[in-house]
């Protein structure tokens, strides 16, 4: 039968706190465990994360003491969550090493989200941005064959390919051309809201995390990478969280959170191969079912509708991490060369990005493509995982 998490009981929030003991989690052993473990722990951290600064918004505009009480103490909860998710990571993993990780997550998330999206206009939105992080997971592991002497296949394994993309220097455009349309709330699958929410969250703890990072590493270039790439991250929030309709109510999207914390802890208990990062997704459903039906009260009593106008009957498939190579070598192929105009794509370089590209680059080269150079002149090529297939847009290896 299908989950409907408005039908499901879940665990009683006075029985969601953890102690210490608890929330000491063991991590994943950073040399033998499944990647795609890694991309469900990065992924929903990115959620959790989202969860909680959303939580905190909702409160500053919330003049009801009572409802901002309830709001902290889920909140808190939501706040043990994102310790116990993010603490599964081991610490013996580098900050490039994760970054591959986040950039792995980036487009096998994306990519699965984009083939799934049944909206055309979001789902072009998702392939648009999809092979921008595609090429930075190739700079970050030029990068990291560079600095560290290793492979970013240690890292992603043969899941995921390692290849030039959109080119990233071509991924600094004008803010005016980072806003997208909204989907309309009234009419749009409530499948599209999930995807907007899921995929905003993705990029914007990417986005905090090459904020906070960059500026940890020693080397001149790792340095002037994390800027050039974190300023993208930053493109890519406006156009994802543009995505969704500002008309939508606090209560609202409230309940679309929540919602969305129940598919993705039930898709990764589905999907997940590590038994005991099973358990935890099994635990955090059943708090997170709680908290939606918490989030529905308020829904119904604030908002005077009924959660199933919004909401799904069911839930969706599974959302599944899974290799995307043929995919998104077909969309390398077709789209490698579009950009953004007002709210819609071009092929040409207009004027308004022209002016950008001149403007940031300040004659110089990017540090993308000198990352590439630098790892030329000591490896003696660029750092590439490809698998079969040539590549695809009839980009051949510069010399
Ligand atoms: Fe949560
Ligand atoms: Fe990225
Ligand atoms: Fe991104
Ligand atoms: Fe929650």
């Amino acid at each position: 039968m299908a989950f409907d998490p408005l039908q499901e009981r879940g665990i009683p929030l006075d029985d969601q706190l953890r102690d210490w003991r608890e929330l000491n989690v063991t991590p994943i052993d950073p040399d033998h465990a499944d990647p795609y473990t890694r991309c469900r722990i990065i992924a929903m951290n990115g959620i959790e994360v989202e969860a909680i600064l959303f939580s905190h918004q909702f409160a500053r505009h919330c003049p009801d003491v009572e409802l901002k009480r309830q709001l902290a103490q889920v909140r808190y909860i939501e706040s043990q969550q994102q310790k116990a998710v993010n603490w599964l990571l081991p610490g013996a993993a580098s900050v490039l090493e994760t970054t591959i990780a986040y950039e792995q997550v980036a487009v096998d998330l994306t990519a699965w989200v984009a083939r799934m999206e049944p909206d055309p206009y979001l789902s072009k939105a998702y392939e648009f941005g999809v092979l921008e992080d595609f090429d930075h997971l190739y700079r970050y592991a030029n990068l990291y064959e560079m600095i560290e002497h290793r492979k970013a296949e240690k890292i992603v394994d043969q899941l995921t390919e390692v290849m030039p993309g959109r080119p990233t220097y071509l991924h600094h455009r004008d803010g005016m051309d980072n806003v997208r349309e909204p989907y309309r709330r009234s009419v749009t699958e409530p499948l599209s809201r999930l995807h907007a929410l899921t995929i905003t969250a993705a990029e914007q703890q990417t986005m905090n995390f090459y904020m906070n990072v960059g500026p940890m590493h020693m080397e001149p270039i790792a340095r002037r990478l994390y800027q050039e790439i974190g300023l993208i991250e930053e493109e890519h929030v406006t156009h994802y969280e543009s995505l969704v309709d500002p008309g939508e109510s606090w209560w609202e999207r409230l309940l679309n959170h929540e919602y969305n914390e129940c598919y993705l802890y039930y898709s990764f208990m589905e999907t997940e191969s590590d038994p005991r990062v099973k358990r935890i997704w099994e635990l955090h459903l059943g708090m997170e079912l709680e908290h939606l039906r918490l989030a529905a009260e308020l829904f119904k009593r604030f908002d005077g509708r009924d959660p199933d106008q919004v909401l799904a009957p069911a839930l969706p498939p599974p959302v599944t991490f899974e290799p995307n190579k043929a995919y998104l070598r077909d969309l390398l192929a077709t789209q490698i060369d579009h950009t953004t105009l007002g709210t819609g794509y071009v092929r040409e370089a207009h004027e308004r990005f022209t002016r950008m590209q001149e403007a940031i680059m300040g004659g110089e080269k990017p540090p993308s493509e000198q990352v590439i150079d630098d790892n030329r002149a000591i490896s003696g090529q660029d750092y590439r995982l490809e698998m079969a297939v040539p590549h695809p847009a009839g980009l051949q290896r510069s010399p």
